[in-house]
């Protein structure tokens, strides 16, 4: 399957990913993890895509789509993959059209996750996330690691993300009510949208998930 995954900023479309791709036995890829990966290895993809990221506007489309397709194009990709936070536009949404046209291959779902604002604030408020690899999430409350600050899977420190500061989380809110939320719309003409509450617990939420995927194809 070919998915998209779409919410606000802390609605848990990485939580959700990590079970979903499973699951399916499809990759996750998400644009903001490779992002940070790229900028813990320091690397010059890297080294442009903080500061935005920090100040909670988006990164270049020329920047991000390339990296995106990139990804895309890694074998573990060929069969299905679940998208997470890319596309974040509708210039974004038409460069993955095309692309997937170009291997003749379409989107199955766009996986839109609901949650009111202001348990968003209270799921990014309590994040933490593995410094060894940025797909490993954890809350201070909800789903806390076996020992504290330390990665389940991995072993490694968590921390909180540089852009979960209360200002840069608002900036982040907008940024995704204006520019994030017309894919919706686009994807909608498509036929392509499946909404679902992500309130809950993690495991709920993926059984919804489950089940509105597969009533979708
Ligand atoms: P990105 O990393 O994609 O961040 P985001 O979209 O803001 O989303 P988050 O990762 O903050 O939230 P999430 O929905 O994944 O929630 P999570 O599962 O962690 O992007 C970061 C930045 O990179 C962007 O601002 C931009 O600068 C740049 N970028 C990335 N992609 C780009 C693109 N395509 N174009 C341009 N720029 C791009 O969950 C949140 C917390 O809630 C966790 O602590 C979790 O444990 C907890 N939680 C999850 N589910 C539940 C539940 N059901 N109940 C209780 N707690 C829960
Ligand atoms: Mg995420």
């Amino acid at each position: 399957m070919r998915i998209v995954l779409v919410g606000p900023p802390g609605a848990g479309k990485g939580t959700q990913a990590a079970f979903l791709a499973k699951n399916l036995s499809i990759p996750h890829i998400s644009t903001g993890d490779l992002f940070r990966a790229n900028i813990s290895q320091g690397t010059e993809l890297g080294k442009q895509a903080k500061a935005y990221m920090d100040a909670g506007n988006l990164v270049p489309d020329e920047v991000t789509i390339g990296m995106a397709k990139d990804r895309m194009a890694k074998p573990d990709a060929e069969n299905g993959f679940l998208l997470d936070g890319f596309p974040r536009n509708v210039s974004q949404a038409e460069a993955l059209d095309v692309a997937l046209k170009a291997d003749d291959v379409k989107l199955d779902a766009v996986l839109d996750l609901e949650v009111p604002e202001d348990e968003v604030v209270k799921r990014i408020a309590g994040r933490r996330i593995c410094r060894k690899d940025s797909s490993h999430v954890f809350h201070v409350t909800y789903s806390q690691p076996k020992q504290e600050g330390v990665c389940d899977v991995c072993g490694g420190e968590l921390y909180q993300r540089e852009d979960d500061s209360e200002d840069t989380v608002r900036k982040r809110l907008e940024v995704y009510h204006t520019q994030t939320e017309p894919i919706i719309d686009y994807y909608r003409t498509q036929g392509l949208v499946v909404t679902i509450s992500a309130l809950g617990k993690v495991d709920e939420v993926t059984a919804r998930a489950m089940e509105a995927l597969k009533g979708d194809k």
